[in-house]
Order: C-alpha cells, then sequence, then structure tokens
C-alpha cells in the first residue's frame, strides 16, 4: 500500500492508501474522501488533480477526458494509478461532502440478460455481498478480456438484495455491451466498484422532482421513481417524469411506466417525448396512463416552465451528453434554474 496526500483547492489536506495499479480515484472514495468525479471512466475530466510529488501511471492514455489536462503534471484520478513511493495530489476545487454511501469493490456474476428492443436490454449482477446505494446511483462493471470498467446506472431501488439489475443500451462499436447482448457474458464473473453518482433522490428531499430522461438515461430514473414510491414522495409531492424516445417503433418500458402512474394514484405524470415521429394513434388507447408529445425532452419541458418557476423542483437529467447539455442549458437560461440545482448524469 503506498500512501497518497491530497490537498484541495482551500489547502484542506487528507490522505488514503492505494494499491499499485489501483485506480487513485476507485482508492479515495473506498477511504470515504469526497473527491470530485463524474463519468468515472475517463471521458468527462471531473476528476482532475495535479500531481505535486511522486509518479502516476496512465491507466488508458487515449482516454477523452484527458483534453482538460493541459499542464505538467495533470492527470484524470479515474485513468491513473500510482507509480512511486509516495504521491502527493492538488484538487482545483474542494473536497466535496461524502454524503452518499462509502464506494467499495465486489465480485458478481452476470445473469438474467433480456432484450427490451433490438437496441435495449435489462441485466442483473448477482454480487457476493449486497451493495448499499442510493437511488439514482450507478456502478462500474469490468469483465474479463474487456480493457477498462463500463458504467450503467442501477434500475433496482435500494435493498439489502445482493442483486442489482441494469439496462443497457447496444453502442457499436463497443467493448462490453455488446457481449452483454450476444450473451458472451451470461453467467460470467465480473467486477463491480461502486456505488457511485450524486444524481440522487435523498432522503430527506421534500419537494416535487422533475426528472428528464434521455433514452438510456431512463436508469437509474427507474430506482428514484420507485424509492419514491416506496417511500410516500408522491403522495406528499406530486412530480413529474419526461421520458425522451426517437420513434414510437423500438419504444420500451412504456408499460411498466404506465404501472408506476397508476401506483403512485395520480402523484406521478409521465410524458413520453417522441423526437423524431409523432406517436400513432392507438398511444393513447394502449397507454391511458401515459402522456404522449412530440419532440425533444427538453422542449416538451420548455411548454410548461410556468410549473417549473412556480414549483422549484429537483431537477434530475440522464442520458447522452448532447441531451444533457441541451436540456441543463434551457433549464438555466430560460428556466432560471440554478446549475447546483440540477442533479445529472452525462451517459458519454
Ligand atoms: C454515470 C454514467 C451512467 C451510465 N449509465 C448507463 C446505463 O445505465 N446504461 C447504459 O447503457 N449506459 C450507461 N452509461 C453509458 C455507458 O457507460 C457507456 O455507453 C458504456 O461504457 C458503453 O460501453 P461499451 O462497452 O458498449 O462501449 P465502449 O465504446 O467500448 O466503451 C465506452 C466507454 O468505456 C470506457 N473505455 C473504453 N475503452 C477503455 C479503456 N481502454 N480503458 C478504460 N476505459 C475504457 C470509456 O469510459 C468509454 O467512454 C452511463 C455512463 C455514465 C458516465
Ligand atoms: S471522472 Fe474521471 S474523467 Fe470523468
Amino acid at each position: 500500500m503506498i500512501a497518497v496526500r491530497v490537498e484541495d483547492r482551500a489547502g484542506a489536506c487528507a490522505s488514503f492508501a492505494a494499491r499499485p495499479g489501483e485506480r487513485l480515484l476507485h482508492a479515495g472514495l473506498s477511504a470515504g474522501l469526497g473527491l470530485p468525479y463524474e463519468c468515472a471512466t475517463g471521458t468527462c475530466g471531473g476528476c482532475k488533480a495535479t500531481v505535486t510529488e511522486g509518479e502516476v501511471r496512465s491507466l488508458w492514455s487515449a482516454a477523452p477526458g484527458r483534453r482538460v489536462c493541459r499542464r505538467p503534471g495533470e492527470i484524470l484520478m479515474c485513468q491513473s494509478a500510482v507509480a512511486s513511493e509516495t504521491l502527493a495530489l492538488k484538487l482545483p476545487t474542494a473536497f466535496r461532502e461524502a454524503g452518499e454511501p462509502a464506494s467499495g469493490v465486489r465480485v458478481g456474476r452476470i445473469s438474467g440478460f433480456r432484450h427490451l428492443t433490438r437496441e435495449i436490454g435489462t441485466f442483473s449482477v448477482e454480487l457476493d455481498a449486497p451493495l448499499r446505494h442510493v437511488p439514482g446511483q450507478f456502478a462500474l462493471i469490468s469483465a474479463p478480456g474487456v480493457e477498462g470498467p463500463r458504467a450503467y446506472s442501477m434500475t433496482s431501488a435500494p435493498s439489502s438484495n445482493p442483486r442489482l439489475d441494469f439496462l443497457a443500451r447496444l453502442s457499436e462499436p463497443g467493448g462490453l455491451t455488446p457481449l452483454l447482448f450476444s450473451s458472451a457474458l451470461d453467467g460470467c464473473e465480473v467486477n463491480v466498484f461502486g456505488p457511485l453518482g450524486r444524481a440522487t433522490l435523498r432522503p430527506d428531499d421534500d419537494r416535487p422532482f422533475l426528472a428528464i430522461a434521455g433514452g438510456s438515461g431512463i436508469a437509474g430514473m427507474l430506482s428514484i421513481v420507485e424509492a419514491a414510491l416506496a417511500g410516500g414522495h408522491f403522495g406528499r409531492r406530486p412530480s413529474r417524469l419526461v421520458f425522451g424516445l426517437r420513434k414510437p417503433e423500438g419504444a420500451f418500458l412504456l408499460d411498466e411506466l404506465a404501472d408506476v402512474v397508476r401506483r403512485s394514484q395520480g402523484g406521478l405524470r409521465v410524458t413520453v417525448a417522441f423526437s423524431d415521429e409523432p406517436p400513432g394513434p392507438g398511444f393513447a388507447a394502449d397507454f391511458s396512463d401515459l402522456e404522449a408529445a412530440q419532440g425533444l425532452a427538453h422542449e416538451v419541458v420548455r411548454a410548461d416552465l410556468s410549473a417549473i418557476a412556480a414549483e422549484r423542483p429537483i431537477v434530475f437529467v440522464a442520458g447522452p451528453p448532447p441531451m444533457v447539455d441541451a436540456t441543463m442549458r434551457m433549464l438555466v437560461m430560460e428556466a432560471k434554474v440554478s446549475p447546483a440545482e440540477i442533479r445529472f448524469d452525462r451517459f458519454g
């Protein structure tokens, strides 16, 4: 084990131990430190730090997030491991309050992959021990033969069950998801690191929420909605989910969402926004508990800005980066929502 010292922008200091080869972000989060991060997989640049003493080894030199590392010594903590006897890092931000459950490693087996459409499927990981998470969090899955971990959001509400449920969107070419879709990973042993993520529903949240999901961004929202149902949130704080899809053909989870609306007894309103093609005339009859609209998810939300101004809801946004960015821009510029109020996950 090697001691890593970290100093944040305000001069606060902390330290943690890292094993050779271990990702610095994982080691620090496992020690309960509030290190900055967003994707935890090398794409966003949100875990940048500067090495002030010692050396690190890059675990993925082509990581897109490295574009933010312009000065000497700047590294991504999620893609670096210690490579010297001592290491000291300086953060460009303050330590975050570590409000979420501590992260750790589990071993699990992939099970029950099921196609919902050609591009969307669900699967589970049966863990050796439960992984306590809060609704809206994600985990990193590492599979044998695949370089680097991949992020997937838990769809299941928190429970003591050692099984986690996920939803995956097929991306081609891809390293891990296509293996899930071809069933090549059924029964396969994987490492799971988590829980991660701060786009969560917290126990003391007592405001309405507005959740905006694009495509597979619905994954973490399912966990949030289930936890909100279990906690009686919708009885106290009527909320809304806007689910963006391209076309009615290839739509998924609509039966499940209609069921959630029924169970919320009117406390949750779900709008499905189709961007490329309007819903057919049969939609209202097939899904009378859901609303349908044509347009991008954020455009559908924009049509009702007065509700945001009146209710000041907690806002969740998740999906592909362009969708998340367009939604955040609209919310900040037009709905005057403070960026600090938006809990988001960019799936990129
Ligand atoms: C917070 C968050 C939550 C997400 N939740 C979901 C979800 O619930 N469902 C879903 O379908 N998608 C989700 N995604 C997106 C998902 O993680 C990517 O689409 C997924 O990685 C695709 O994996 P792949 O193997 O198919 O594609 P690939 O193209 O093989 O991998 C894409 C990602 O893998 C990582 N990667 C690739 N090569 C390496 C390497 N050599 N070393 C290290 N890392 C590497 C990078 O992060 C890269 O962006 C989420 C993303 C984030 C950031
Ligand atoms: S958190 Fe490390 S690059 Fe996104």
